[in-house]
Order: structure tokens, then sequence, then C-alpha cells
């Protein structure tokens, strides 16, 4: 484990439940403290750095989203929070994630959850610090934190990369200039990034409408990691925008035609294509032949030059 990254810190109002969580985080090689309600929390989260934070939502003195407001707004670089619940609510999973939850545990759980979902969070700091962290020369490293994310659900592996390849051939073809060519081959390789602000549980499985509710949010959480490094300014707009559409079906706003940016066009086609023509946990990959034609299928939710140049190449 990192060790700059294993402070944690623990509130809840139940003394049982703080001991018992301490318990199997020291194991962990974790540095524990705790909290018995949320204005202890407010003060120590003010004047301490922790990584992880495990909260109960349903402290009597603040709720829930409005303690991961507080706590934020004191301290914006406060670690990851982890929410415990009394009473197992999917809205108020899902409010707390958009809010920037990490994620959200209602009881009673398995504390072997809890340890994976700290181990996780830490995971999530690390790579974030790294994509802060890169200067020149950036691509071997930005690549293997790519890898890193992709590999979280396994049908997903190399996915960024055939991505970037799939868009730099359609700029390429479409005679975009270098620099618009560079931007895209940057964001294609990074579109997905905000994965890794996907709860794992949410990846890979039998999607449900709710499961796709997190997964939605994925434009918008790689964003916001990527616009901490002013080195991917140009690109913010392709990732935020690489799943919307044309027709105005996509997200995460349901932008249409011109207020989607060429290259988050691009790169969504690429993602579909390889979407299709790859692996999937729920069913085989197609043939590149059935890739082209079911792209050409949904043809209306693509740019017209973005879809000749598809024609031109695949
Ligand atoms: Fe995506």
């Amino acid at each position: 484990m990192n060790d700059e990254l294993k402070n944690t810190l623990i509130i809840d109002s139940d003394f049982h439940i703080r001991q018992s969580i301490r318990f199997f985080l020291e194991r962990d090689g974790y540095i524990v403290d705790t909290a018995g309600n949320a204005n202890e929390a407010i003060y120590k989260t003010k004047n301490n750095q922790y990584n992880v934070i495990i909260a109960s939502y349903n402290l009597s003195d603040l709720k829930g989203i409005d303690l991961l407001d507080t706590i934020n707004n004191n301290n914006p670089s406060s670690g990851e929070l982890i929410f415990i619940s009394d009473t197992p609510d999917m809205k108020e999973a899902i409010a707390s994630i958009r809010r920037g939850a990490f994620d959200y545990l209602s009881k009673p759980f398995e504390i072997e959850k809890m340890s994976f979902l700290v181990n996780k969070a830490v995971e999530k700091q690390i790579l974030i610090k790294e994509i802060i962290n890169l200067k020149s020369g950036f691509w071997g490293p930005l690549k293997n934190v790519v890898a890193a994310i992709d590999a979280r659900d396994h049908f997903l592996s190399g996915h960024s990369e055939k991505v970037r390849d799939y868009a730099v051939r359609i700029a390429y073809e479409m005679g975009l200039s270098k620099k618009e060519t560079k931007d895209i081959e940057l964001a294609a390789l990074t579109h997905d990034i905000g994965m890794i602000g996907v709860p794992v549980i949410f990846i890979g499985s039998g999607l449900s409408e709710k499961d796709r509710e997190h997964i939605r949010m994925h434009p918008v959480i790689g964003a916001r990691i990527l616009g901490m490094n002013p080195l991917f300014e140009p690109v913010l707009p392709l990732v935020l925008n690489h799943h919307e559409t044309s027709d105005g079906t996509g997200y995460p706003e349901g932008r249409k035609d011109d207020y989607i940016p060429i290259g988050a066009g691009i790169i969504g086609i690429a993602e579909v294509y390889d979407a299709i023509t790859s692996d999937r946990s729920y069913r085989k990959a197609k043939s590149r032949d059935d890739g082209r034609n079911e792209v050409l299928m949904e043809g209306r939710k693509f740019h017209p030059d973005i879809i000749s140049a598809f024609k031109r190449i695949f």
C-alpha cells in the first residue's frame, strides 16, 4: 500500500461499529481515526487530511449529503467518502454518488466488502494523483493509468487504446488539422477515465436502469478528473461529450448536432464500433462487417462527415 494514502476516518454514533471497522482497517495497515458525530467529524476533516472517510448516512446531527457537502466545502481535497446506511435506499445511494461520494453500503454488510471498497478508493486516489502529476513525456505513464482503469473489467482491457486507434484513423481520413487530430488522440485515450469513479459493482454486470445511471456519469467524472491538470484543457469538451449523439438521445445532457464537438462524435463512433466488435460479459464479439453495419444503421446519431469517413475506412 502507498504509505502516504492510508489515513482513514470512521464516523458513526455507534461505538461498536466504529471499533469493528477500525479493527479490520488496522489489520489491512490503515491508520484509523474515529468520530462519534458530525460536529466532531467536521472539526477533524478541517484539520487533518484523510484519504478515505467512512461515514454513517444517518447521523443525528447532520444527514448524509449535507455532511458530504460540508466536508468538501471545508476541505476540497478531503478523501473519498464511503457512506454506510441503516436502510438500503437506491435513490439515496445514487444521489450521494452523484454528489461525489465514492460508494454506498447498506447494513448489514460484510466487513470484507468494506475492506475491498477502501482499497479501491485508495487505488482511485493513486490514479488521480498520477494524472495530476503527468508532465511532458506523459504518453507512457498515461497509457499505464488508462490500462489500469480498463482492466477493472477484463472485457474492457485494451478498449481505450483501440478507440484511440480508430478515432485517429477517422480524424486523419476527415482531413482534420494536426492539432485537432492530436487533441482527439489524447481525448480518445482518456475518454473513459471517469470509469474510475463508477463503483466496481456497476461495471460488467447485467445492467439495470439504475446501474446505467451510474455508468452515465463517467464522462462528467472523467472531465472533472482531467480538468485538474491544465495539460488536458483542450480535450475536456471531447471527453465530456463523447456519448452525446446528433439525435439528442445521448448523455449526459442530450445535446444535438452542432452542440457536439466533432472530435467527441469521432470518439463516440469509435467507441460504439469497438463495443460491437469486442467480447462483452453478456455476449461474444461480432464480426467487423456486423460492426460496420450496426454503426451505419445508427447513422443518424453521428455527423454526416464522420459517417462518410467511417464508411471509407471500415
Ligand atoms: Fe464512454
